[in-house]
């Protein structure tokens, strides 16, 4: 079935074609102009996403070849999300639906990233652990088919990317800070500082950045601006160990408790490449399958809304009309 899908759950205006399990176009449109206020503006992002929804469409269907006639189902994310931003994606998708009495299908963002992984190359068939951790969510999900996920741990307090964000802004790296801070930590020593790994002697599967991200604070006051500046590479570097640490530690603990053969990851920190090698070198240990999707995939794009689609329910027309969004939680059931 050939699915448009979109995704405007937070700054990237991001539009797919997706056929199967074979992504035909993954277009995704960041907006900058987030970077000058060091973190995403709600309100600037709705904007953005208004002024890009229709181009970013039209770019997808050429990249794809193909026409809104071909296209059999429109998916878009629900939520969670920032609403204002979110609302500019399913009135789009309503705007091509409904016209054409095309199906419509709601996404959850975060099944979204879990069903990453269940594209081309190489589709993982659950079940599978996924240790998904974004922007705003870090946790463990059980996936034992391709229609949802059980949580069994998620972040307390702040998300990992989150932390990665806020330490790279700490460190004067500008936003989104991910990136730049993995590239800063290569040329740090991971041991430099001391750093704590939260949550190592509770027993469950849940997380907890805002302590790390606290000391840093701490850290970055004791040495003062020109301590910082010297030891940006290795303050980057062991903060990547100790978040890192954290999100391997818990897998591991998780691993522990189930009987999986397979484990996946998903959401934007699921780039870095030092937590992929530590979940690597773990798998291998311990004899798993491994699944890692491009990085382009793991941060927010529209073919893993799509992925997602292929597997939930698609509402009639006129059903999805009064269909809204939702910023946190689970999707409001529709009577
Ligand atoms: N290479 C990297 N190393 C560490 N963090 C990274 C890397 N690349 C991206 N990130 C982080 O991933 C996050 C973005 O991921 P994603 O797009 O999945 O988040 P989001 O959609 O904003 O949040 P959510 O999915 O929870 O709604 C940012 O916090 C970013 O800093
Ligand atoms: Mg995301």
């Amino acid at each position: 079935m050939l699915i448009l899908a979109i995704e405007t759950s937070c700054d990237d205006t991001c539009v797919a074609v997706v056929d199967g399990s074979r992504i035909l176009a993954n277009t995704i449109s960041s907006q900058t102009a987030h970077a000058h206020f060091g973190g995403v503006v709600p309100e600037v992002a709705a904007r953005h996403h208004l002024d890009l929804a229709v181009p970013v469409v039209e770019a997808a269907l050429a990249e794809a070849g193909v026409s809104l006639d071909d296209v059999e189902a429109i998916a878009v994310t629900t939520g969670p999300g920032l609403i204002g931003a979110l609302l500019v994606g399913v009135s789009t998708a309503k705007a091509i639906a409904a016209p054409r009495r095309l199906p419509l299908i709601p996404v959850n963002h975060l099944q979204g990233h879990v069903a990453a992984n269940f594209l081309d190359p190489d589709p993982l068939q659950p079940p599978f652990l996924c240790l998904v951790a974004s922007g705003g969510h870090t946790l463990l999900g059980a996936v034992r088919d391709r229609f949802g996920h059980e949580v069994l741990g998620q972040t307390l307090d702040d998300a990992a990317g989150e932390a990665f964000d806020k330490v790279a802004r700490l460190l004067g790296l500008g936003y989104p800070g991910g990136p730049a801070l993995e590239r800063l930590a290569a040329e740090g020593d991971p041991e430099a500082f001391e750093l704590p790994v939260a949550m190592s002697r509770e027993p469950g599967l849940n997380f907890s950045f805002s302590g790390l991200k606290t000391a840093l604070v701490y850290l970055c006051r004791d040495l003062g601006p020109d301590g910082v500046q010297e030891r940006r590479a290795d303050l980057a570097a062991s903060f990547q160990a100790a978040a890192v640490g954290q999100l391997v530690a818990k897998l591991r603990r998780a691993l522990k408790k189930g009987d999986w053969e397979a484990v996946a990851l998903g959401g934007g920190v699921a780039a870095n490449g030092s937590l992929r090698e530590a979940v690597a070198a773990l798998c291998r240990q311990q004899g798993l399958r491994l699944k890692l999707v491009a990085p382009e995939l793991c941060t927010d794009n529209a073919a893993m809304i799509a992925s997602a689609a292929r597997f939930a329910p698609h509402l009639p027309y006129p059903d999805y009309l009064s269909y809204d969004a939702f910023a946190t939680g689970e999707a409001p059931v529709v009577a």
